[in-house]
């Protein structure tokens, strides 16, 4: 690819040929603020923040819809665009509920006083992103502490329709990343609508109505505390301290990264089982073991139906709402087997009759499953498990870290071990194609990132033996 040399902030730069300003920037490590604008998404060009000057142009332009020229000479940071940038950033504050940045402890509302970290402990405000809010950090970042103009009344109010994923309109900024990853599920449910009060992004009734799969993938994105999974964390710490109620909770692995980030600091797994023992979880399990149930699970369907007609193999549970709703006439094609969650509520409903279930994990499509299903009594992400450790003083890394009990199970087979264990959801990513062998035979397998690629490798269903979905 042919590469174009520019100059930004003053820096002799390089970047390919159509690639954007943003791109640029950030392929030459020079940070830029934005909010619409993140990896593997389409900008949508709404937050305006990420406006350059450019020499020879007499109006500042935006870095993630403009392309590179050889030549170019940008600024990314002056005092002029500082302070358009505050400006627009004041201005998404203006049909905005803040609950955040108000303390009552340090009576002060100015930028400056505002710690997040003091701010994480407290608990005064309720926002669920309080202390890690994109448009927070950036109010931060900027000194917006007096807003220049009064609040306007909105109240574009709660779509909670669906039970687990919810959308606080009132803290949307239109960012329109949910969109995006939407329309990246094959879904498209959502877009910026006309309401009495104003604008604002949902769906066009309401989130179940419109058919939401409940996939949470757009709770992933929002930067802000207008989409979030149902919370527990009230009921999950009373149980957790009445006595006479056994708590089990099973932790799957990909929740510790996450917690990592929030907390900025690095622990173990049995560090994060060590935290929920102290506040009060009497059983931890890991994660991994449920991971290989749910893979015997498909190995023996595979087993039984592979080469026979070609396959739609899922174990999410948005997947299959996905296929049945959409693509009914191929229900003979279905391949579905139990999730990891399923597994883990088989195991420990049999070992644990009247215990609360709890379900650890950073895949937010287990929201709906918990709570449609029964299977578990309380499903919690990472950002969740980090607001009840902060509220209990409960940091992983202060932890000694414990055994963490395991769930019998077999060696998965070698046969599909590739197939089944690669299994990272991805916005952007593309098709794998993979090759499953069973005695002899080669068959052909295709692992679908996400459901827009799933509806492409169904319009091709009869090339493949196995397609395999990851909602
Ligand atoms: S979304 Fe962010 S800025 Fe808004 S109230 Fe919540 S934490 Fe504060
Ligand atoms: S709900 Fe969140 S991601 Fe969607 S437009 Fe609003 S702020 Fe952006
Ligand atoms: S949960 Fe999934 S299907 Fe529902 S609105 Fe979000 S991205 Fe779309
Ligand atoms: S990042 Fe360019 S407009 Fe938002």
């Amino acid at each position: 690819m042919n590469e174009v040399e520019l100059i930004i902030n003053g820096k002799h730069v390089v970047a390919p040929e159509g690639s954007t300003i943003l791109e640029a920037a950030r392929l030459n490590g020079i940070e830029m603020s934005t909010l619409c604008a993140v990896e593997g998404l389409k900008p949508k060009a709404a937050c305006k923040l990420c406006m350059v000057e450019i020499e020879g142009e007499e109006q500042e332009k935006l870095a993630c819809a403009t392309k590179v020229k050889p030549g170019m000479c940008i600024a990314t940071d002056s005092p002029s665009l500082f302070s358009k940038r505050k400006a627009l950033i004041e201005e998404m504050f203006r049909q905005h509920t803040v609950d955040c940045h108000h303390c009552l402890r340090i009576g002060s509302t100015k930028a400056e006083h505002f710690d997040p970290k003091f701010c994480e402990s407290c608990f005064f405000c309720d926002c669920v992103r309080d202390g890690f809010c994109e448009l927070q950090s950036l109010a931060l970042r900027f000194g917006v502490d007096k807003l220049p103009f009064e609040i306007q009344e909105h109240d574009f109010g709660m779509d909670s329709s669906t039970g687990s994923v919810i959308r606080n309109m009132d803290k949307c900024i239109k960012c329109r990343r949910c969109v995006e990853v939407c329309e990246r599920q094959g879904v498209g449910i959502l877009g910026l609508r006309k309401r009495e009060k104003g604008q604002t992004v949902g769906a066009k009734t309401d989130m179940r109505n419109d058919g939401c799969i409940r996939c949470g993938r757009c709770v992933e994105v929002c930067p802000t505390g207008a989409l979030f999974m149902a919370e527990h964390k009230d009921e999950i710490l009373y149980y957790a301290h009445q006595y006479g109620t056994q708590t089990v909770a099973l932790l799957c692995p990909d929740a510790v990264e996450p917690l990592e980030k929030l907390y900025g600091a690095g622990f173990s797994f049995e560090q994060v089982a060590a935290a929920l023992k102290k506040i009060g979880i009497d059983h931890v399990f890991d994660g991994r073991d449920a991971e290989a149930l749910s893979q015997e699970k498909a190995v023996e369907l595979l087993n039984g139906r592979l080469g026979k007609a070609p396959l739609l193999l899922s174990e999410k549970y948005a997947a299959k709402s996905y296929l049945q709703t959409r693509f009914p006439d191929l229900s003979e094609r279905f391949a579905f087997y139990d999730s990891p969650l399923k597994c883990f509520s088989d195991f420990a409903k049999a070992k644990f009759p009247d215990a609360k279930l709890i379900y650890i994990s950073a895949e937010n499509g287990c929201g709906a499953e918990a709570l449609e299903t029964g299977a578990v009594d309380y499903f919690i992400n990472p950002r969740e498990l980090y607001r009840i450790f902060l509220r209990t003083g409960g940091a992983p890394s202060r932890r000694h870290p414990v055994k963490v009990k395991h769930i019998p199970v077999e060696p998965i087979s070698a046969l599909y071990k590739d197939f089944l264990s690669e299994s990272v959801w991805s916005i952007h990513g593309s098709l794998t194609e993979m090759e499953l062998s069973k005695k002899g035979h080669s068959y052909r397998g295709l692992l679908c990132p996400n459901l827009l690629e799933a509806k492409k490798a169904i319009e091709h269903l009869d090339e493949a033996d196995a397609i395999r979905i990851l909602a």
